[in-house]
């Protein structure tokens, strides 16, 4: 019996130490770094692809997937601070190898291939560890490899002097100048805390000739020169926290060029980040010892072909209690619970919720589209109404309800426009017994007549009226409704 079972085994094994890297790959690594080893829900991960954390000696890279990784680790030019939860536990020596092994030669990585053995030697020098590693732990243990300067032959400039915005330096005498053999920009070595400006001059490589992207932020502002043409620029006095931040572009051929990097402090903090990418370099390289501030990610709220979306959250240029409605066709309406009125309506993308979500709510979310209306900013019915929610149909289009003594008004919107003509249809109705009820259409827009039903509503809308008394008052618009008459609008962009 063992005589025959043994060969099986013994096949077995060999098959199990020849795994397949990239289904390991797709099963231990990938929900969290991506099939495309870009870090996944679109960055918010760490990168594999390019990550000098794969590169060099193994043990770093095993004996950090073995335990996991925590608190900031930064990773081509971006800095993160998440956990990666210890996977040695769950992952046999040859399949972490086998891992490794597809990491290291997959994307543009290309580095030599990892054996069960390494896996084996690191378990064994790291068995007392419990706890995930942090950055500096594991590098003091294994150092990433070392990279040539990113700037050649850079050299700073100190001119003192209080602007608010870039002067014109070639006017101006440097009462310092150094070289700085990091080849990274820092303006931590300035021996000035406010009002001066500071020049760096370098050069740069393009590994590979094509266009690069250049992406500047700056307390307070800088511009940046590549072969003698400006990239990219941050203007005036403000924080460096990405909300300044520019990237502009340029065409590069392979090789060596020049870079003039110019900066001014004011007042209050000081900084600069400046980092590059392009062809044949993965990821972002950083030109300056500061990281770029993270990119929001863009995390765009969007109808579906049949429904409309609801999104509850703070809205720019609304009230507190905004209902946002994105509807298919690309049209959009918030409405304010406060106001009891639709205060802004705009085409094309609804919102971005990418603010909300990383900065759990704080901040107004302006809308993402185009053709922003601001129909009116004050309460459309008397101070005695009460807002009472809103219903959807089975498209999701809203009938919003308000309470005014014994009567409601029912305020329903749906999208009626064409492909190029966007448009809305609102259905005001008044129910119950009563007196007419007035309703504030707008208190922003001029309302012209142009025709019988039809009125032009301020520069951008055409509106069209049926059964509808509108009048104007002191640049107000109001509508008269009589209860058990509904009124539609049309609202159409021109
Ligand atoms: C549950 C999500 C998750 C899984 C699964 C995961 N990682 Fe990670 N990984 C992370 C996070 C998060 C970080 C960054 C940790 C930090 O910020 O300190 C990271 C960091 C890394 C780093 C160092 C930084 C970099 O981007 O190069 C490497 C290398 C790495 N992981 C490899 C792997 C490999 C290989 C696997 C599969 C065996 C894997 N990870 C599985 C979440 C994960």
């Amino acid at each position: 019996m063992i005589h025959r079972t043994l060969p099986i085994l013994l096949a077995l094994t060999a098959a199990a130490s020849a795994q397949d890297g990239g289904q390991l790959y797709t099963t231990h690594c990938s929900a969290c770094h991506a099939a495309d080893g870009k870090g996944a829900t679109g960055g918010q991960f760490p990168p594999l692809a390019g990550s000098p954390w794969v590169k060099g000696d193994p043990q770093r890279t095993i004996k950090l997937v073995l335990h996991g990784l925590t608190g900031p680790v930064e990773v081509a030019g971006r800095t993160y601070n998440l956990e990666m939860p210890p996977q040695g536990s769950v992952i046999p020596d040859d399949h972490l190898a086998a891992i490794l092994t597809h990491v290291r030669a997959s994307w543009e990585n290309a580095s030599s291939p990892v054996t069960a053995d390494m896996v084996k030697v690191a378990r064994a020098a790291t068995a007392d560890r419990k706890t995930p590693w942090t950055a500096p732990e594991i590098l003091k243990l294994h150092p990433l490899p070392a990279v040539a300067p990113p700037i050649a032959n850079l050299i700073s400039s100190i001119y003192p002097g209080e602007w608010q915005d870039l002067p014109d330096f070639s006017k101006l005498k440097p009462i310092n100048v150094e070289e700085e053999h990091d080849g990274l920009i820092s303006i931590t070595h300035a021996d000035r805390n406010e009002q001066f400006g500071l020049v760096w001059e370098g050069e740069i490589t393009a590994p590979k000739a094509g266009k690069f992207t250049f992406s500047l932020d700056a307390d307070d502002c800088a511009r940046v020169i590549v072969d003698g043409k400006k990239v990219a620029e941050v203007r005036g006095i403000g924080p460096l926290n990405g909300s300044r931040a520019k990237q502009g572009q340029i065409k590069l051929s392979a090789g060596r060029h020049p870079i003039r990097i110019e900066y001014v402090e004011f007042s209050g903090q000081e900084g600069i980040a400046l980092a590059m990418k392009g062809p044949g370099i993965p990821g972002w390289r950083n030109l300056s010892d500061q990281p770029l501030p993270p990119e929001r990610p863009s995390l765009m709220v969007t109808p579906t072909e049949e429904r409309a979306v609801i999104y509850r959250n703070f809205l720019a240029d609304t009230t507190p209690r905004a209902i946002g409605v994105g509807f298919p066709g690309g049209v959009n309406l918030a409405y304010s619970a406060d106001n009891l009125a639709p205060e802004l309506i705009w085409t094309g993308n609804f919102i971005d919720g990418g603010r909300h979500w990383i900065d759990r709510g704080q901040g107004n979310q302006p809308p993402a589209g185009e053709q922003v209306v601001k129909l009116s900013g004050s309460r459309a019915l008397a101070d005695t109404a009460r807002f009472r929610g809103y219903k959807l149909d089975p498209a999701g289009n809203p009938t919003f309800s308000v309470q005014l003594g014994k009567q409601f008004v029912l305020d329903s919107w749906k999208p009626v426009g064409s492909e190029g003509s966007p448009a809305f249809l609102r259905t005001l109705t008044v129910n119950g017994q009563g007196s007419p009820v007035e309703f504030l259409i707008s208190d922003k827009l001029p309302l012209k007549k142009a025709g019988d039903q039809d009125y032009e509503l301020g520069d951008a809308i055409q509106l069209h009226a049926e059964n509808a008394a509108l009048e104007s008052r002191d640049g107000k618009t109001y509508l008269k409704l009589a209860p058990g008459k509904p009124v539609t609008l049309t609202y159409r962009w021109k």
